[in-house]
């Protein structure tokens, strides 16, 4: 009889139809992103409590940055607003606050608001909170070559030291596993530029939820559906996802000494 997967230890979500939420209420979108603020609180709370490690969620991607910019100003506003309210959350809860994406890209409010509360809350270890903000996977791609390339220029790293594991070394948080399943709300089956690198072996999980009504419940009927699946990695029989195992290289070396 085949195992049940364990419980992933990191889920990453696309927070999708917070608009179609709003619209078929009559309600302008802005009522929608805040409803869809009210379910991030939610859902936080809910991963914490069901013992997730780490929970990323796609909050503002790079090209969302085209949107009007009333829009744009109001989800910014939403993303201050949650950090003032939800930091002592985060304390009480041992929740560390990250971020991952272009957030030099973010207004510079928001940026120095993100960094003090993402201070604050770093020693603490129960659950990891990452939220990508002005990100994109092809432009975390396209940073982590760039980085790679200044190496090799200042002649830290030689080209053929370059490989998968020290490639990951210069994505925006290396240090955190590869999300073992990744829930996208709203019905649309995409990616949408998420965490492209990191999602290869990723399980997907679409729901027609919208994300402003996904609750608790549908958390774990999507952490169900995942323990039910069958993870081969490529390979003929279930194992461990490299970067999921306990043994994860957390900082890479070149053979020479040169840190990638
Ligand atoms: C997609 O809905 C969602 C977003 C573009 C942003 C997600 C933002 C939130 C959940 C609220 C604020 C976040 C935090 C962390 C406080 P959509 O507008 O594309 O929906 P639609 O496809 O129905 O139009």
């Amino acid at each position: 009889m085949r195992q049940e997967q364990p419980s992933p230890r990191h889920i990453a979500i696309i927070m999708d139809g917070n608009g179609r939420w709003a619209a078929s209420r009559g309600l302008p979108r802005v009522l929608g992103h805040q409803a869809g603020a009210d379910a991030v609180r939610r859902i936080v709370e809910a991963s914490c409590e069901l013992g997730i490690e780490t929970l990323t969620l796609y909050a503002f991607s790079w090209e969302n940055r085209n949107r009007p910019p009333d829009e744009v100003r109001d989800l910014m506003q939403l993303l201050d607003v949650f950090l003032s309210r939800e930091t002592s959350t985060l304390m009480s809860q041992q929740i560390r606050l990250r971020a991952i994406g272009r957030l030099e890209e973010l207004p510079v409010g928001v940026w120095d608001h993100l960094r003090y509360v993402m201070a604050q809350t770093a020693p603490f270890k129960r659950m990891t909170l990452n939220l990508a903000l002005s990100y994109g996977g092809r432009q975390e791609i396209v940073d982590a070559a760039r980085r790679l390339c200044e190496k090799v220029c200042a002649g830290q790293l030689r080209v053929d030291q370059i490989d998968e594991a020290c490639f990951a070394q210069q994505l925006y948080a290396p240090d955190l596993c590869d999300p073992d399943l990744l829930v996208r709300t709203s019905g649309e089956q995409r990616l949408s530029n998420f965490l492209l690198w990191q999602s290869s072996y990723t399980e997907l999980y679409v729901t027609s939820k919208l994300w402003p009504d996904f609750s608790k419940a549908d958390l774990m009927e999507a952490i169900s559906e995942y323990q039910r699946r069958d993870r081969r990695f490529g390979g003929h029989t279930p194992a461990s996802s490299p970067r999921s195992a306990p043994s994860v290289v957390l900082h890479v070396t070149a053979a020479d000494g040169h840190p990638c």
